[in-house]
């Protein structure tokens, strides 16, 4: 099967790569372009894992076609930091462990973003819903939760 060339923008940076009609984003990621921050927990859309932004939109890189991205702008995980300087986000989860193994990490933190991007002041009860599809076994959640909510108050703070 000939394979498809696909032009799309990744982290801001144009990018083309070529790809079977049938591989899914997260591989193309992970595979063909070096980016192994996205993970694959489940591959089925049950894990938030591998989740990334499509045109500012949190996505499952596991359930979207590679070739989905032509013409359109996707966020993994590399594009999180400003080149050595850590994401507030990032930063925040190291301070207060809110991690351990990381494996849920990349995707927690890409769609912690995307809820900060659309509602800087969440709820709790939002922040819990919002991050419902990112699965953890070793946190318990509560430390996602308060370094999300932390995060979100310095960087109102920040803004006033
Ligand atoms: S690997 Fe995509 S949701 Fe689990
Ligand atoms: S830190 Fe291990 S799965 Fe979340």
């Amino acid at each position: 099967m000939a394979k498809m060339h696909i032009t799309t923008t990744i982290n801001g940076e144009p990018t083309e790569f070529l790809c079977e009609p049938y591989e899914t984003m997260l591989d193309v990621l992970r595979d063909n372009l070096g980016m192994t921050g996205s993970k694959e927990g489940c591959g089925s859309g049950d894990c938030g894992a591998c989740s990334v932004t499509l045109d500012d939109r949190l996505v499952c890189s596991c359930l979207m076609l590679a070739a989905e991205a032509e013409g359109h702008e996707i966020r993994t995980i590399e594009g999180m930091s400003e080149g050595e300087a850590l994401h507030p986000l990032q930063q925040k989860f190291l301070e207060t462990a809110a991690l351990q193994c990381g494996i849920c990490t990349p995707g927690v933190l890409v769609a912690a973003d995307a809820l900060l991007k659309k509602n800087p002041n969440p709820s709790e009860t939002e922040v819990r819903y919002w991050l419902a599809g990112n699965l953890c076994r070793c946190t318990g959640y509560d430390k996602i939760v308060r370094a999300v909510l932390e995060t979100a108050a310095d960087l109102r703070g920040a803004a006033e």
